[in-house]
Parts: C-alpha cells; sequence; structure tokens
C-alpha cells in the first residue's frame, strides 16, 4: 500500500489518504487504562505495523511519528499495554497487509479503508475513526462547493484518479493532469490551475510543510472520493478488534487533535452527485449515500472509456503513470528509471533479450513473479491498466546494450 492512494485502494500509487473525521457523536473522555480480564496478554505489547515512510500517516522519527503511529501509541495506552513496531513499506499494497499483518508479524494496521471488498474476510476492522477522501484544494476565499464551483476553472487531477473521471464528462471544467498530490501543489502555486482536486490528506500536509498553510481545502465525499479508515486486524483477532472498539471512542479527542498536528483537512466534506453538489447531510460511511455513489461510478465508467478513446494523448500519460509505478516500487531491485549495471535485471534489454515475445515475458513475470530468483509476483498488487503503464514506460527505455 503504498497505499497512498491509491491506495491500498488506489496502489501508489499511493494516492491514498485522508480527509475528513468522521464526527463522532459520543463526547470524549479522558484516556484511561482499560482493566482487562487477560492479564497475560495485557503485558504483552501491541504490535503496530505502519510503513516508516508515510508522513504524514506514520514514520519512523520518534520526533514526528505521524497520524496513525500516534493514535497507535495513544490506543496502546487505553489498552494498558505496551507498544512496539514491524516496519514495512506499504507500497506493497495487498501484499503488504499479507505479509506482515496476515503473518502475524503484528497485532494491528491502522489506516486501512473499512471494506469488505478490502481484502475481506480475512482482514477484519474496527469501528471507523476518521475518514480519508479526495478533497479541492484552492486560494483562500468562497467556498468552491462542489462540482459547480468548478465551472470555468482550471483544475488539477492525478492521473487515473476518481476525480479526474468524474471531471472527464465536464466541458466547462479544464483538466490539468498531474502524477501526484505533491505535482499538483506545484500547479496551484506555478498558477498552472485554480483548483487541486487531489488526496486530502497529502495536500493538508503539503499545505503545512511547505506552503504555509495558504490554501483552503474542502474535503470531498461519494463513491471513490472518500473511506472510512479504520484499524485492521486478522481475522482471528476478534478479541482485541472487540477490545479497541470498546476505548476507540475514548480516543475521539486525541484523533481530533493528532489530525490538525498532521494538517488533514477538517470540516463537513462536499458530497459530489451526479447532478453537481448535492448539500452535505450526514457525515457518512461509503455503504451509504448509495443512489449517489452509483450514478458517480456510472460517470467513472463512462469517463473512463472516453479517456482510452482518446489515443494520443493517453499514451504519454500512460508512460508517466507506469514510471511512478516503476520508480515506487521496481526502481529498488532494477534502478531507477531501469537503469541498471547488472545485465540479468536490466530491463531495458527486454526487447533485446525476448524480440516478439517481449510483452507476453513481461506479462507472465510480472504477474507470476519468479519466486525462487529474487522477483516478487505482482498481480494482487497492481491492476492490468498498472501494468500496461509500467510497460509502455519500459517501452521508451529499451536498447541493445547496457554498457
Ligand atoms: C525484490 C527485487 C525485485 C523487485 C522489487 C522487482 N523485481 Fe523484477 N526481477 C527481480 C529479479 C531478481 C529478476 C531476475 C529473475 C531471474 O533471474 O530470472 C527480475 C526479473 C524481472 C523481469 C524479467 C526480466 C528478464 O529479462 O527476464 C521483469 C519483466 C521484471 N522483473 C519486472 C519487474 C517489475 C515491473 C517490477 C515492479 C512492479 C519488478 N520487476 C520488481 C527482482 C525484483
Amino acid at each position: 500500500m503504498r497505499m497512498r492512494p491509491n491506495h491500498l485502494g488506489s496502489g501508489k500509487t499511493r494516492n491514498r489518504s485522508i480527509a475528513g473525521l468522521v464526527a463522532w457523536a459520543a463526547a470524549s473522555a479522558m484516556v484511561a487504562p482499560v482493566i482487562t480480564a487477560h492479564a497475560d496478554e495485557a503485558q504483552q505489547p501491541l504490535r503496530l505495523c505502519a510503513d516508516p515512510t508515510n508522513l504524514p500517516f506514520s514514520s519512523d522519527s520518534p520526533s514526528q511519528p505521524g497520524f496513525y503511529v500516534e493514535i497507535g501509541q495513544a490506543l496502546a495506552q487505553a489498552l494498558g499495554r505496551p507498544i512496539t513496531y514491524d516496519w514495512y513499506k506499504s507500497y506493497f499494497g495487498k501484499r503488504t497487509v499479507r505479509v506482515t499483518l496476515l503473518g502475524k508479524q503484528c497485532d494491528a494496521m491502522i489506516g486501512l479503508p473499512r471494506s469488505e471488498d478490502f481484502m475481506g474476510p480475512a482482514v477484519i476492522f474496527s469501528s471507523p475513526f476518521a475518514k480519508e477522501g479526495y478533497a479541492l484544494v484552492a486560494a483562500k476565499g468562497p467556498a468552491l462547493g462542489g462540482i459547480d464551483g468548478l465551472r470555468g476553472k482550471r483544475v488539477a487531477v492525478q492521473y487515473a484518479s476518481t476525480p479526474q473521471n468524474l471531471l472527464a464528462s465536464r466541458d466547462d471544467v479544464q483538466m490539468v493532469t498531474v502524477l501526484s498530490p505533491e505535482e499538483g501543489m506545484q500547479a496551484l502555486d506555478q498558477g498552472k490551475a485554480d483548483v487541486a482536486f487531489i488526496w486530502g490528506p497529502v495536500a493538508g500536509w503539503l499545505n503545512k510543510t511547505g506552503y504555509n498553510d495558504r490554501y483552503q481545502i474542502e474535503l470531498t465525499e461519494g463513491e471513490g472520493l472518500s473511506w472510512d479508515a479504520a484499524i485492521g486486524f486478522a481475522k482471528t483477532s476478534t478479541e482485541l478488534r472487540d477490545r479497541v472498539d470498546a476505548v476507540l471512542p475514548q480516543l475521539q479527542r486525541t484523533i481530533g487533535e493528532l489530525a490538525v498536528k498532521y494538517g488533514l483537512p477538517s470540516g463537513k466534506p462536499v458530497r459530489f452527485g451526479v447532478n453537481g453538489a448535492v448539500p452535505a447531510g450526514t457525515t457518512t460511511g461509503m455503504g451509504s449515500g448509495a443512489q449517489t455513489g452509483v450514478h458517480v461510478t456510472e460517470i467513472a465508467k463512462v469517463a473512463a472509456t472516453e479517456i482510452k478513446g482518446d489515443a494520443a494523448a493517453p499514451a504519454a500519460e500512460a508512460v508517466g503513470a507506469g514510471k511512478e509505478i516503476f520508480n515506487g516500487t521496481c526502481a529498488h531491485c532494477h534502478g531507477p528509471d531501469a537503469i541498471q549495471s547488472e545485465r540479468k535485471i536490466d530491463l531495458r534489454l527486454l526487447r533485446h533479450r525476448y524480440g516478439d515475445d517481449m510483452r507476453q515475458t513481461f506479462w507472465t513475470t510480472v504477474h507470476e513473479g519468479r519466486p525462487t530468483k529474487g522477483m516478487p509476483a505482482w498481480k494482487e498488487v497492481f491492476t492490468d491498466d498498472q501494468f500496461d503503464n509500467i510497460y509502455s514506460f519500459l517501452l521508451t527505455v529499451q536498447t541493445e546494450s547496457n554498457d
């Protein structure tokens, strides 16, 4: 997961993340250790799995541990248990969850999308503690208030993201495609876009740490735009899950303070629907508001088809998207931009090596891996579209020799 979005849900392509906090109805109380009947287990540390380099969510830096790690610390304290960490990069997506959480290297993973579709029933969830989603980022001024507020504007959207699909059907909005939330913020800063419709938590963090809080950030919600974030456990950990659920309401005030500390956007999300924004009603999870959600999904599908139909522009975008995945996930073995002096793993030689079988070899190898040779299988991590993008990128770097 470098589920930065992609999250887990969206792969990082890590574009995932959080946006508004779920409004907890319960008044928060002081955090106090809970007396547990399981004295033996109470002595055992709570083992938290987290990405060492994924701020604002988590980091292995003690001075700036991140939103999820600090929630984990408050949680362990409320459970009366010490805490330990299992650090693991999240950009392996579901594979990360399989290796760490389901591999019993840790007891809990904070910030998973609370959805049966996400590795259920192997993974079970706590109640949601926050909402993560895309947000509208713009210079401070009147609220944009939803899709109609984007009319006539230049809007930065990330390649292959829900906002891009959502806006593809609007000829009154000019899209500026970017490859990351960072680039979206830069587009705003450089005057290339009026609004960035990008992953909220990352936008909030960048706004706070790199842009002096210059921009206002409005959360959005709707199918594919936001998720409830929860704590994930292996399905055998129902007892721990229930104990966590029992103390979560006490932690709500702390969670709210941490959201502010890490710059996560707050406030009532703007709901996006087929007819533009409908007034934000109750703050609900992805399961509700189904009707609006369905429409949005349909729009997204139609939009996606249209995008594919446009042959020229997406090619460059596919290469860019593939390169980003490659450099995020494949580069630490195959070299940045596929530059690698060791011939055996130099992917610039694929054509030279396989000729007409190049695509087939690529496809089989990335799907199934070569486990005995140290090449992981990626079929659970990336979609076929993402493999196509990686392939498009690799096509641009083929050469006859690597000396
Ligand atoms: C943990 C290290 C590692 C990572 C990460 C990794 N690979 Fe590999 N990959 C290997 C090794 C080692 C081989 C060579 C296997 C062999 O000797 O047959 C290989 C082989 C390949 C081959 C076949 C090369 C050939 O000439 O036969 C392809 C294609 C490939 N990798 C693509 C990828 C892509 C795409 C990614 C990212 C999604 C990736 N790899 C990530 C280690 C890795």
